[in-house]
């Protein structure tokens, strides 16, 4: 993971680095650092460094009245090594400073080597060894001794294995900043005063909208008047300059405690605008997910997901209803498992890949993976319409869930769980599945979402009378069947990452065959019970766990006939029926047009109404536990390194 910004610019670059990291800190929040170059009368290469957050940075360069016009930033996700300061970036060797992203994986080897030049490390980390491996590239104990900076970022370049970006200072050369890419996302900023570099584009755009995407092995010199570009074989190159749409403004927490709650309760709004362009159809066309859409939805013999984290419960939920709705063969694999495992490659399945952030290293390197299997119906998910893995499919359908700031997902979840059911629709239809009259009930469905999970959210207060009972336990279990097992997963995933229980799911028939074990009076028990096919069988099992002392907490549909007892606590879900009149007005909810269903239950869309109660109940309870919701410990939004 981690973010990095540097700058070449004729103005102090401090307020942009700052700026920059803040932007960046999603990446990684353990620590944090910068370099800059003496300006006149400053001697000397000058770097800060912090444990912990952007701010308290912040705050070390403004007491040491720091300003320089070239430097680096990072935002640290440790790999190798403690959150530390002297594992922070950058990192120096000589007069040269470095901020890396990614991972290098031959960085033992490297090290002895430099160290047998003379080279002291201060740091456990892999950056460190490129720091000194430029020096070495430039002093000649590697090759020829480099002419000058791009040169010896180039024969440092050309030693390293695994992911990396690069941002590069020297005392040599006062007026540049040397960046590299392979792997790890990197762009360009083109600003009126001088030129940039960052991660990710939303760090750019406190100084310009146009960008430059670097493609990998790409190394770049930039001056405040200048950049030079060459590509992997060292050939001058040129890359498009594009006008980024993205918003500048920072995302305002209003009236929120945290992200994470505002965006929980932003769903009815995400949803309605991601399902913007359904608003008064009667049909689907499948051009909404690109112009061959219709052609591929037609030759496809199957679907492969793959994604990771939130974005592979997603999927997993999408399998239940592609194969049920469109009767089409769907799998889902995990990116990480999915990139290194011998699969049997299909070039009629249509490969989707799902990400809100559309930088996770391991999604990306499956689509490659896929790609080269001769995979070439491909699909992106994604809530980033500029990110490396919408720029790699060739058909894509953004999400318009809003920036997601709370590094627990939630928002993107539901939109994207709302794409995915436009994606069955549209794949029945071309399997010639769904009939008209199916076709607009489903629709309709769909445009009541907003509504039904505006009702869902008025739960809050009977679900945060729950979150005490959770606060002082170890351990919870959730249970889910059919299309609800992914979200039993998701539940589970939510109270792991924001309040440290530890939590696990399992499709409720599992229980019996090793978990019910686990069971005692100490061990809460979630249930997602909706009032679907597999209700009495999912009875059978709350049976299962009351027999043993178990404390069960069930969100049953209305007409789920669960009923409370000492050891049973149920809260009852909106009733569908009474979605029509609900407390919602349509005018809430932008432009999407609201129509009464006849729903008997939540339907095939009940997981979208079930995951927002569980969000909830993870929020409350890690309140109670008083953690850091939106940033909690060892994890980052957008995991950039495999
Ligand atoms: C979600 O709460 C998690 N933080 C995480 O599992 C996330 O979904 C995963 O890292 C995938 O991210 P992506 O959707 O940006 O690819």
């Amino acid at each position: 993971m981690c973010g990095i910004v540097g700058a070449a610019s004729a103005n102090d670059s401090i307020p942009f680095l700052l700026a920059g990291l803040a932007t960046l800190e999603y990446r990684g929040y353990d620590s944090a650092g910068l370099a800059l170059l003496p300006n006149e009368g400053v001697n000397g290469l000058q770097r800060a460094r912090s444990k912990g957050r952007v701010a308290e940075l912040a705050s070390k360069v403004a007491q040491a009245g720091m300003s320089g016009n070239v430097g680096i930033a990072h935002t640290r996700w440790a790999t190798h090594g403690v959150p530390a300061e002297h594992n922070a970036h950058p990192h120096i060797s000589g007069g040269l400073a470095v901020v890396h992203n990614g991972i290098i994986e031959n960085y033992e080897a490297l090290r002895e080597k430099l160290q047998g030049f003379g080279y002291v490390f201060t740091s456990d980390t892999d950056t460190e060894t490129i720091a000194h491996l430029i020096q070495a590239c430039f002093k000649g104990h590697i090759g020829e001794p480099a002419e000058n900076l791009l040169s010896a970022v180039q024969c440092a370049v050309a030693h390293l294995k695994g992911a990396f970006a690069l941002a590069v200072i020297s005392e040599e050369e006062p007026e540049c900043l040397v960046v590299a890419r392979e792997g790890s996302p990197l762009m360009l900023g083109i600003a009126d005063d001088g030129h940039y570099a960052a991660s990710d584009a939303s760090a750019l755009l406190s100084v310009t909208k146009r960008m430059m995407y670097l493609e990998n092995g790409d190394i770049a010199r930039l001056t405040p008047e200048s950049i030079s570009l060459i590509d992997r074989l060292g050939q001058p190159t040129q890359r498009n300059v594009i006008t980024s749409s993205l918003n500048a403004n920072a995302v305002e927490l209003g009236d929120y405690s945290h992200y994470m709650q505002k965006e929980i309760f932003e769903q009815p709004q995400a949803l309605s605008n991601t399902l913007e362009m359904i608003s008064g159809a009667g049909q689907l066309q499948a051009g909404i997910f690109g112009a061959e859409a219709a052609d591929i939805f037609a030759q496809i013999d199957s679907v492969l997901i793959i994604a990771c984290g939130t974005s592979s419960y997603a999927g997993m939920t999408a399998k239940y209803w592609i194969e049920q709705v469109a009767g089409i063969t769907c799998n889902v694999e995990i990116a990480s498992e999915y990139r290194y495992r011998q699969s049997v490659p299909n070039p009629n399945q249509l490969v989707v890949v799902i990400s809100q952030s559309g930088e996770t290293a391991d999604t990306l390197a499956a689509l490659h993976h896929a790609k080269a299997l001769g995979h070439h119906h491909t699909l992106a998910i994604c809530n980033v319409p500029e990110s490396a893995i919408v720029r790699e499919t060739v058909l894509r359908f953004i999400t318009r869930a809003g920036p997601e700031i709370g590094v627990a997902s939630t928002k993107a979840f539901t939109t994207q769980l709302s794409v995915l059911f436009l994606l069955t629709l549209l794949l029945a239809k071309a399997n010639q599945r769904l009939d008209a009259s199916t076709e607009k009930a489903y629709l309709d469905e769909l445009r009541h979402l907003p509504i039904a999970v505006g009702k869902v959210l008025a739960l809050e207060p009977s679900i945060k009378a729950w979150a005490g009972y959770f606060a002082d336990k170890q351990h919870a279990l959730f249970l889910g069947r059919g299309r609800h097992y992914p979200i039993a997963l998701e539940g589970a995933l939510k109270l792991k990452e924001i309040s440290y229980i530890h939590a696990e799911a399992y499709p409720a028939g599992e229980l019996k065959h090793g978990p019910l074990a686990l069971v005692d009076s100490e061990m809460p028990v979630v249930v997602v019970a909706p009032n679907d096919e597999t209700l009495e069988k999912l009875k059978a099992n709350m049976q299962e766990v009351s027999a043993r002392g178990g404390v069960l907490y069930v969100f049953a549909d209305s007409g789920s006939t669960v009923t409370s007892s000492e050891n049973v606590h149920v809260l009852q879900m909106p009733d569908p029926t009474g979605f029509k009149d609900g407390g919602f007005k349509t005018d809430d909810f932008k432009s999407t047009v609201f129509k009464s269903t006849d729903l008997k239950n939540n339907g095939l869309l009940s997981p979208v109404l079930h995951v927002v109660a569980l969000q909830l109940l993870a929020y409350h309870v890690a309140l109670v536990k008083g953690t850091d919701v939106d940033k909690p410990r060892n994890l980052a939004k957008s995991v950039t390194v495999e």
